[in-house]
């Protein structure tokens, strides 16, 4: 990609906090507790209440805090000792952490993020970045490192986070925890540090899908009644095309999982791209500025530029006044990032996030799940370039952006490791469906680690089944093509189905199709050919090859393919018509 201009790089100032704080811990001594937490505490719950009576929901759990939030007589650092001097201690504890409590679980400590919670790596400038316990050569990815870190360490049951641009999601899938984003403004996040209001949420890790439903639960006051099924699977195409390793890996598990308990039926795709461009009408007047143009005028990048700008403009608002008098010696990149003059653009910030929380209702109804990845690859090395290019920055950011700007609920699954690297996958649900969505994860979870489990293994012991199940995404990849009308990319895909397995009756007869409705008559004859060898009674074959050789002007071929429809299925209508028509023209 050709450099990017300056006006993309104040868009997306936030990711610089990548680039200069990785390099600043090189040499990094490994701390007993993986450098995540900032201090140690204790706030213990309540006695239980005596038997019969039921225990505290909580009971038993041990939890941290993201050190943003306020604890009674205590001072949040907000990632930033300047902030800790310049600032009374907290005269309350925040609802979330009290509720938690109450409801039996014991918070022992504050934990890392990001300076002024400003970044998606997960370092500190003045704390140092936590290591990532799974991978120690990987960034843990941020701005809630610490608490991510503490979970998979096992040094806590769950940690509270705040996830404004991916804060619990992306550190969830790069430490290989569970990282509940809920929807937006479900969850109190009074006595929270705001960083951007419009984008902000209160979110949790945990290891146990057990436990992050019933933190879950608490923190959403639900009941627990009967939850509905799911009834839509939509696997997102061009999410996953976005993932640098083979997302097969991913999608193969999802796909089989859901088959398990679901059945078929409920799984599709989509373009996600292709159906927001069709809705966002506030996005296109945004990439009608020039600025947008490094987003190469792609729904989901323009997407993530929009977040990023609406970001910068509520955090310049929020902490203008405190930067500017304290001086604080934050870094460069959040300087850069509030030297945003964008005031005008702040309602079309909002229309777009209007528009999203619209459109994916509407997609995804009270029963539907989106099936993204949650990241766009493995986390990267510690002082890799990889974290300061804008590909990767944007690439990241617009898979956040599609939750964060509609304000749905996601969660981050862990599906096993990769090359020794965490990886993940995500579900969104409808803004306010996080019930529904705490419940499917808790109940696909065993059986997606199960699948894992198997594509890993299906992956090592034969290249076979490997080229079996690319040859099926792609000829999945094809239908959606084809349903778009796009034929010739629909042929591609087909043909890519074909290369990597070349006795499936239904490539050829599907790339035939496509063939037809680009007046490439002869490929189309061969293609039908080639099904009716491998599948004799195919009577889409017989019929697409008779339309074929009709064009032609093989008439009596045609009759003949018709005719032979007819013997596979006596009230064809459409063989029917095409054989009285044909023998008219003929005679
Ligand atoms: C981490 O923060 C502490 C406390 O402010 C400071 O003493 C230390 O030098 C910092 N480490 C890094 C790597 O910045
Ligand atoms: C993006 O779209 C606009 C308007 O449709 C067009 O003028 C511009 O050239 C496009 N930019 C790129 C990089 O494709
Ligand atoms: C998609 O795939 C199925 C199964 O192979 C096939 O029957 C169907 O005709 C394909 N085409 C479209 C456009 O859905
Ligand atoms: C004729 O057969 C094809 C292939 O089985 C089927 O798709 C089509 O709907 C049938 N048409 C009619 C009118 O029955």
């Amino acid at each position: 990609m050709a450099s990017p201009s300056a006006n993309l790089w104040v868009l997306l100032g936030l990711g610089l906090a990548g680039v200069l704080l990785v390099t600043r811990s090189l040499r990094r001594v490994i701390k007993k507790d993986f450098g995540a937490f900032l201090e140690r505490l204790e706030l213990l719950p309540p006695p239980p209440p005596p038997p019969p009576k039921a225990p505290h929901p909580l009971s038993g759990l041990s939890f941290a805090v993201a050190d943003l939030f306020d604890i009674s007589e205590a001072i949040a650092s907000f990632g930033c000792p300047d902030w800790t001097a310049t600032h009374h201690p907290a005269e309350q504890t925040s609802p979330v952490i009290s509720t938690l409590v109450e409801s039996g679980a014991t918070c022992v400590g504050k934990t890392v993020i990001d300076e002024m919670a400003f970044g998606v790596s997960g370092d500190n400038k003045s704390f140092g970045m936590p290591a990532n316990p799974i991978a120690l050569d990987r960034i843990p990815g941020g701005s809630s490192s610490g608490s991510a870190v503490a979970v998979a360490a096992g040094f806590v049951d769950f940690a509270l986070g705040v996830d404004t641009v991916g804060g619990v999601r992306i550190p969830g899938a790069y430490c290989g925890v569970l990282g509940f984003r809920p929807s937006h403004s479900v969850v109190s996040n009074i006595g929270v540090i705001p960083v951007s209001p419009s984008l902000d949420t209160v979110g949790w890790f945990a290891k146990e899908p057990g436990v992050l439903h019933k933190v879950g639960y608490v923190l959403l006051q639900l009941s627990y009644t009967n939850s509905y099924q799911p009834r839509h699977f939509i696997m997102a195409d061009d999410c996953f095309d976005m993932v640098k390793i083979q997302s097969s890996r991913l999608t193969q598990v999802v796909v089989r999982s859901v088959e398990r308990l679901f059945g078929r039926q409920v799984l599709s795709n989509v373009n996600l791209g292709n159906y927001l461009a069709a809705k966002l009408s506030s996005l296109k007047e945004l990439q009608n500025e020039n600025k947008y143009a490094n987003a190469k005028n792609s729904t989901l990048l323009s997407l993530g530029c929009a977040m990023c700008g609406l970001q910068n403009l509520e955090f310049k608002d929020q902490h203008i006044m405190w930067i500017e008098s304290v001086k604080p010696a934050i870094d460069s990149y959040i300087k850069r990032s509030i030297s945003t003059d964008e005031f005008s653009k702040s309602d079309l910030y909002q229309s777009v996030r209007h528009e999203m929380r619209g459109a994916l209702n509407s997609l995804l109804k009270d029963d539907g799940i989106l099936v993204i990845p949650t990241v766009t690859g493995l986390p990267p090395k510690l002082n890799s370039k990889e974290i300061s290019s804008d590909d990767y920055i944007l690439n990241t950011l617009s898979l956040s952006a599609i939750a964060s700007m509609s304000g749905c609920c996601q969660v981050t699954i862990p599906l096993g490791t990769y090359e020794k690297c965490p990886v993940s996958v995500s579900f969104i649900a409808r803004h306010g469906g996080d019930r529904f969505l705490l419940d499917i994860t808790r109940s696909l979870y065993g059986i997606l680690q199960e699948e894992t489990k198997t594509v890993v293994k299906s992956k090592t012991s034969g290249q076979q089944v490997n080229n079996e199940e690319a040859a099926e995404a792609a000829k999945e990849k094809g239908n959606v093509s084809y349903r778009e009308k796009q034929w010739q990319k629909a042929v591609g895909l087909y043909s890519e189905a074909i290369r990597l397995n070349a006795k499936k009756a239904a490539y050829y007869s599907n790339r035939a199709a496509a063939y037809l409705e680009l007046g490439s008559y002869r490929q189309a004859e061969t293609d039908c050919t080639s099904t009716i060898n491998l599948d004799p009674k195919n009577v889409k074959a017989y019929l697409r090859r008779g339309t074929a050789r009709e064009m032609l002007g093989y008439y009596k071929e045609a009759i003949d393919d018709f005719q032979y429809a007819l013997v596979l299925e006596p009230t064809n209508k459409t063989a029917n018509l095409a054989v009285n028509r044909l023998k008219k023209i003929f005679q």
